[in-house]
């Protein structure tokens, strides 16, 4: 069953539109201050980082994506080849239906095998704490993600709707499990409140997964034979933009921004809000059908893309992008401000 739908979802996510309609990330409200005089050399910018004891190559995360049914072995061997050679971080999908069916297994143990020294993350849902320990187990997870997807069980016909008691899951999951955990949204993106109570819980890893990307309402009113539902909550959500700032102004966990990052450019901005990295799921899913060589060449231009940003404002690495100035405009300030947030403090940093 869970099987059939992970299935489902590939192919929609593939075939259909399947983002936001008339709500975006909100990356284009936020401006890098330009540099005429950048005063460094682009051959010597740095753009490696590391997490939790690992060095990668880039900030870029491809974050949760499949696993669990058979057509999933070939896209996550790809995924695996691409996060291997390009060394950045490799988030598969939830390992619910692999757990339950360990026929399944291969569809995520192949990840390893193809990526024996890639930073992998597993996947499991925020009530599943008897799931935890197998997750890490099955492919030697690096970080455990565990998602909530309160939207899409809204939509989805056969959706869980009570979600009473998940805080205190993911603290014994945290306890549990001797990886740092990781807590994600899919799309609709974390308010400083939530990621207060998360900290609290002991996450060690925040991944926003905020609105303007894939909307999984969307994906799931393509599946609905009802899509009343599904189309009125289409775009709701918190965009990735607010929510990256809300939670890095709130927390002292590393954060992910994702949700709608589609290039270096985006990256950047993201970055110099104050995240650590940042994570894309369809353009990975998108590419890795095309083969190897189109997931590499997306790994590329994403990687050139961001170091030409860092020259154009000065930054020779990430610390120093991270202390970029950046105006915040439009839609985005306006929200931040209703929610008392200054917006002025990115905006004479150096
Ligand atoms: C996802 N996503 C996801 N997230 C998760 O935590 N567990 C999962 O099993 C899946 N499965 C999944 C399948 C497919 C086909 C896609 C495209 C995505 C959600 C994903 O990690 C991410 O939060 C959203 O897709 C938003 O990011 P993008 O696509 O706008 O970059």
């Amino acid at each position: 069953m869970i099987s059939n739908r992970k299935s489902e979802h590939l192919n929609i996510c593939n075939n259909e539109d399947v983002s936001f309609k008339n709500k975006t990330t909100g990356f284009n409200d936020i401006e890098l201050l330009h540099k005429a005089l950048p005063e460094i050399n682009k051959e010597e910018i740095d753009i490696s980082t590391s997490a939790f004891g690992k060095k990668l190559d880039s900030p870029l995360f491809f974050t949760a994506i499949t696993g669990g049914h058979p057509e999933a072995k070939k896209l996550n061997k790809i995924l695996a080849l691409a996060a291997e050679e390009k060394n950045i971080g490799l988030g598969l999908g939830s390992q619910r239906a692999a757990i339950e069916h360990p026929e399944l297994n291969e569809t995520y143990t192949v990840a390893r095998e193809y990526a024996p020294n890639a930073l992998l993350l597993g996947n499991i849902g925020a009530p599943q704490i008897d799931l935890a320990e197998d997750a890490v187990k099955m492919f030697d997870a690096d970080i455990l993600a565990v998602h909530l997807n309160p939207l899409q069980e809204s939509i989805q016909p056969e959706g869980d709707l009570n979600s009473e008691g998940f805080l205190d899951s993911i603290s014994k999951i945290t306890d549990l499990v001797d990886v740092p955990v990781m807590v994600k949204e899919t799309g609709c993106g974390l308010s400083s409140e939530d990621a207060s109570l998360l900290e609290n819980a002991g996450v060690n890893y925040i991944d926003v997964e905020g609105a303007g990307g894939t909307s999984w309402a969307a994906v799931e009113t393509f599946r609905a034979k009802d899509k009343y539902l599904g189309e009125l909550f289409w775009d709701w959500g918190i965009p990735t933009a607010v929510s990256t700032f809300e939670v890095v102004n709130t927390v002292n966990v590393p954060v992910i921004s994702s949700g709608g990052i589609r290039s270096g450019l985006d990256a950047a901005k993201a970055i110099a809000l104050g995240a650590d990295s940042v994570g894309m799921a369809l353009p990975a899913l998108k590419n890795a059908y095309y083969g190897l060589e189109n997931l590499i060449n997306l790994i590329n231009q994403f990687n050139e893309s961001l170091k030409i940003a860092m020259f154009l404002v000065g930054a020779k690495n990430l610390d120093e992008l991270k202390n970029s100035s950046l105006i915040i405009k439009g839609e985005t300030k306006e929200w931040l401000e209703q929610r008392g947030f200054n917006t002025k403090i990115y905006a004479r940093r150096n």
